[in-house]
């Protein structure tokens, strides 16, 4: 490991059982994670489904942990309200998802939730540049999105290492975290290229020792 530099571990409790999701919670909070990221799916923007502002809001009395809602839906904002008053600390938007997408961050804003923007790997990060001061969050997609455990796509690195370029240059404020192949093998050049939080889905639970994968994230030696 060649990295130090701390990081937010946010894992996905996407590749938790819905069935028992407390357990995942639970087991997110046991293991050191940061936050809980929350993948919102609506089998239109992509090929998936998996739950809506119910379960934000089922979830939030199971942790005291920040919730980061990752919203891969078509016209986010007709969920905007319903996320924030389910309380999502981390609302996140699609930039591919909506047209207006300066209205959206801001009506997140008037929430007084944190602002996020993501991109799809297919995406250039320069496509942000209008929207870069007004954000906490921009989260980087590493994989296609709709499910877990597949294969970070390297090139996508390129766009941290460009947005923490810029963010060091212009004093932007916002986080980079990294959605998509997160594990300990891709971990190294993620960090090094600037990401800030890593969101894991699969790597963390499946593995025999979740608490080893957030520590070793962090760069803290595991045995
Ligand atoms: C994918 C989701 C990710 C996913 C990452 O569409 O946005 O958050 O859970 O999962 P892993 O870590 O398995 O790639
Ligand atoms: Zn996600």
């Amino acid at each position: 490991m060649s990295f130090s530099k701390n990081c937010i571990v946010a894992p996905s409790l996407l590749s938790a059982d819905f069935s028992r999701i407390h357990e995942g919670v639970r087991l997110i909070e046991s293991c050191g994670g940061d936050w809980v990221h929350l993948d919102v799916m609506d089998g239109s923007f992509v090929p998936n489904i998996t739950f809506g502002p119910k379960m934000v809001r089922d979830i939030r009395p199971l942790t005291q942990l920040p919730l980061d809602a990752h919203l891969m839906i078509d016209n986010p904002q007709n969920f905007i309200t319903e996320f924030a008053g389910a309380g999502a600390d981390y609302i996140t938007i699609h930039y591919e998802a909506c047209i207006h997408v300066h209205r959206v961050l801001q009506q997140i804003r008037d929430t007084g939730k944190k602002v996020g923007i993501s991109i799809v790997p297919s995406t250039p990060a320069f496509m942000l540049s209008e929207v870069l001061a007004m954000v906490d969050l921009i989260l980087v997609m590493t994989v296609n999105p709709g499910f877990g455990g597949q294969t970070l796509i390297p090139s996508c690195l390129e766009k941290v290492a460009y947005l923490d370029r810029l963010r060091k240059e212009n004093g932007y404020r916002y986080l980079i975290s990294v959605d998509g192949g997160v594990n300990r093998e891709t971990v190294e050049s993620i960090k090094n290229a600037g990401a800030d939080v890593l969101i894991s889905g699969n790597a963390f639970f499946s593995a025999e020792h979740p608490e080893d994968e957030v520590r070793y994230y962090k760069g803290i030696r595991v045995c």
